[in-house]
This record gives structure tokens, C-alpha cells and sequence, in this order.
């Protein structure tokens, strides 16, 4: 059997090195954090990691998660702020503690306690991008008052505006990285800087078992990039899951599970995008918006190949 890794478009840069893990025989969720490790430390991409846009206040604020599809093990960590490694402190969740997720101040203590780097994650570009859109001189008291008021009108304006992230993401980017190794067994991975100019804590789907990310050996696995309130009130990526476990094809199980999107009542509804992998390691995805792509490369292929996503229209949101 060989592994197979499938990641977001902006995985490209993890994706040959999460491959390489398989390669040597080790596994699907070493795999999948050494792809996104490699994405966390991209400075030329806005929603993830280092260089992330931050919350309304000016602050990076990361999410991320892990799950094995081999007891159904997750760890998570939410609105870390000072360090770069989020989806490495969420594997040490997993490992180390006797819980699922932990947020804020934990976060950043745990952080600290297992060694990881302190890193200022907010660049300099990212810090003009912020001023220029809140249009705000650090005036923080300014900011806040004009934050409700403007939500709507940035979230709609900022939706399509590929120029906030040389990834082309939306403001609320992300990295999924999804993989099946040589054993058989599937890992999920996904990690964020979450909604550019969110209200400071907020966390999205990335580190929600069962909204951003679910992986289940016996049926797949799933991981959202998108609007992540869309994807915790449908519990996307569980979704995606349960739907394959009940006997739909994968192509079916999105469908499904972005179909489902319509229902929600969001005057915020904006793009939603899935990539998934089956239990025998097939990879697809699908994007509410058009052109969307994801990467897959298996141990016998020589270079990642660029897919277009099946495109699943849902009123409201694109
Ligand atoms: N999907 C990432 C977020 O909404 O934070």
C-alpha cells in the first residue's frame, strides 16, 4: 500500500516534505504535521501561521488541530497568540494531556512549558494590511466601535480579495493537510490564523473536532478551509464522514455536506471549501466557489499534481 497525502491549495509548499514522511515509513499524522509546519512558517501566507492577519486589536490569534483516524485520537489548540507552532502544540495536546482542546493563555503556557519558540507572528506587511483595511490609526477605542458596524461590509468586500493573501485564500484561509499511510491509517491536520480582523478569541472550525477537521479510519477523513462558523454549525467535516460511512461516494458525501450549508440562516455566509480522502485513500474536494483547487501527491508520483475542486454552489455563499 502506498501513502497519499491531499492538502489545500496552499499546502503546495508542505505537500513533498509530508510525502517524504510517508516515504520513510513514518506515519500519516507525522506526515500531515511536517506539511503544515512548513505552511505555519510561511511568511507569504496570510492565513496561517507566522505572518497570519490578526484579530480586530492588531493581534495574531492561531488555531489548529490533530485526529487519527486510528482511535479517533484529536488534540487542538485555540487563539494562541506568541507562538508560530500551533499544529505541533496541538499534537502535544493530544499526547500529553488528558484533553481535547485548550485555549488562550493555556495555550501559550502549554506552548511554553513544552519549549516551543516565542515568535512576534505579526509581520510587517500583515500590520499594514490590518491599518489599511479597519482604517484604523491604533486607536483601539476607534476600532471597536467601528468593528460591529463594518463587519458585514469587510467580510463581504474581503470575501473574494485574493490580494489579501498571496495564497488567493479568503480572509478566513486555512491549511488542511490530510493523509493515509502505508499501514492504512488516516491523520487530519489543519491550522489558522482564522478570520482576518475577527473579535479577539473568536475560534473558527480548525480547531473543533467534527467541524473543521474529522479523520476515521474506517470511512475517511475530512478538513474545511472557509467561513468556519458555517462549518460548526453543520459539523462539516463529521458530516463528510458520516455521510461515507452510510454509503455515499465521496463526490455524494460533499455534495451533501455543502448542501447542507444552505440551510444555515448567515447574513455572513461566504465561501466553504472540503477536501476529503476516503478509507482507501481517494481524494477529492469541493469549493463553493468556482476555479478552487486542492493538492494530492502519493509516495509514486514525483510531484504534486493541482486538481480543481467540484464546484457545489449554496445560495448566499461563494
Ligand atoms: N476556517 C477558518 C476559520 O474560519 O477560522
Amino acid at each position: 500500500m502506498t501513502g497519499i497525502v491531499v492538502a489545500s491549495a496552499n499546502g503546495r509548499i508542505g505537500i513533498e516534505t509530508a510525502v517524504d514522511v510517508l516515504r520513510a515509513g513514518d506515519s500519516a499524522l507525522d506526515a500531515v504535521i511536517a506539511g503544515t509546519r512548513l505552511v505555519e512558517a510561511n511568511p507569504e501566507d496570510h492565513t496561517v501561521g507566522y505572518s497570519g492577519l490578526p484579530n480586530l486589536l492588531g493581534e495574531v490569534e492561531l488555531d489548529a488541530s490533530v485526529m487519527e483516524g486510528r482511535g479517533l485520537r484529536a488534540g487542538s489548540v485555540g487563539a494562541l497568540k506568541g507562538y508560530q507552532d500551533a499544529v505541533d502544540l496541538a499534537r502535544t495536546v493530544m499526547d500529553e494531556l488528558p484533553h481535547v482542546l485548550i485555549a488562550g493563555e493555556g495555550a501559550a503556557r502549554l506552548a511554553h512549558e513544552t519549549g516551543l519558540h516565542p515568535r512576534d507572528l505579526l509581520t510587517p506587511e500583515a500590520e499594514t494590511i490590518w491599518r489599511e483595511r479597519l482604517g484604523t490609526d491604533h486607536d483601539t477605542q476607534d476600532a471597536s466601535s467601528r468593528y460591529l458596524s463594518r463587519l458585514r461590509e469587510i467580510v463581504r468586500a474581503t470575501a473574494s480579495d485574493a490580494d489579501l493573501a498571496s495564497s488567493g485564500e479568503p480572509p478566513h484561509g486555512t491549511v488542511n493537510f490530510l493523509a493515509r499511510d502505508r499501514a492504512g491509517d488516516i491523520a487530519a491536520a489543519v491550522s489558522t490564523s482564522g478570520w482576518a480582523w475577527k473579535y479577539p478569541g473568536r475560534m473558527g472550525d480548525s480547531p473543533v473536532i467534527g467541524a473543521g477537521n474529522y479523520a476515521d479510519n474506517r470511512w475517511g477523513a475530512a478538513a474545511c478551509t472557509g467561513r468556519g462558523e458555517m462549518a460548526q454549525r453543520c459539523c462539516t467535516a463529521h458530516s463528510v464522514v458520516t455521510f461515507m460511512r452510510f454509503g455515499l461516494s465521496l463526490e455524494d458525501a460533499l455534495r451533501m455536506a455543502m448542501t447542507d450549508l444552505a440551510h444555515l440562516d448567515d447574513p455572513y455566509a461566504s465561501e466553504m471549501n472540503i477536501v476529503a480522502l476516503d478509507k482507501d485513500g481517494v481524494p477529492g474536494a469541493a469549493s463553493t466557489a468556482r476555479g478552487k483547487t486542492y493538492v494530492v501527491m502519493s509516495e509514486d508520483m514525483s510531484a504534486p499534481e493541482e486538481r480543481t475542486r467540484t464546484i457545489v454552489p449554496v445560495e448566499g455563499a461563494s
